[in-house]
């Protein structure tokens, strides 16, 4: 059984649905949820689903070690799941191949600093895409450009507004997010 830790900063829909995804199966579990905004949601969703949930600043990801020693023990896999700082070096050094994330929108396209959330589908509306969606990718030491697992698509017409874009992203996350993690687990178990 791998251990998965899940960041998010958040809602936490995402961190959700990975949640009661691995209460199913024998691949993972989650083992912890981190989040560096104290008035997240993810907390109360946590809570419901009786998985931790702590609170971490810069100091403890970036200056310390805290974050990562807590790494160490608890994860085999990192889920990055509506997570916006950026991880540092050491933790990638110590994950390789280990950590991966969802991006709202088809990279290499709408990704980058600033591009997470309502900012990618706001740019996506503005530059009236016909389609958009969500890719799964590990991460390295920049935003958005590690390699490329997974991707899903979703047309849009002239009507959508930023907010039913938002929707249809989240309707894929939900959809293919935890079996993809699960793939990736099952294929590279060692
Ligand atoms: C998700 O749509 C995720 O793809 C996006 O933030 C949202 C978080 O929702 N991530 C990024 O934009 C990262 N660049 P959630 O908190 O409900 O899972």
């Amino acid at each position: 059984m791998k251990r998965i830790v899940i960041f998010a900063s958040g809602s936490g829909s995402n961190a959700e649905a990975i949640i009661k995804y691995f209460n199913h199966t024998k691949t993972a579990k989650v083992t912890n949820v981190l989040c560096n905004n104290e008035h997240a949601k993810v907390f109360e969703r946590c809570k419901k689903l009786n998985t931790n949930c702590l609170h971490f600043n810069k100091n403890d990801f970036i200056t310390t070690d805290t974050v990562l020693n807590i790494l160490k023990k608890e994860a085999d896999y990192i889920v990055l799941a509506g997570f916006l700082w950026k991880i540092p070096e050491k933790v990638i050094a110590a994950f390789p191949k280990k950590i991966m994330n969802i991006h709202p929108a088809l990279l290499p396209k709408y990704g980058g600093k600033g591009m997470y959330g309502m900012h990618v589908h706001n740019a996506v509306k503005e530059n009236n895409e016909t389609e958009t969606g969500i890719t799964i990718h590990y991460v390295n030491a920049n935003y958005d450009e590690g390699a490329i697992i997974f991707q899903a698509k979703t047309a849009l017409t002239a009507q959508d507004t930023p907010e039913t874009i938002a929707t249809k992203i989240h309707v894929l996350e939900q959809r293919y997010f935890p079996q993809v993690i699960e793939e990736v687990i099952l294929a590279t178990n060692e």
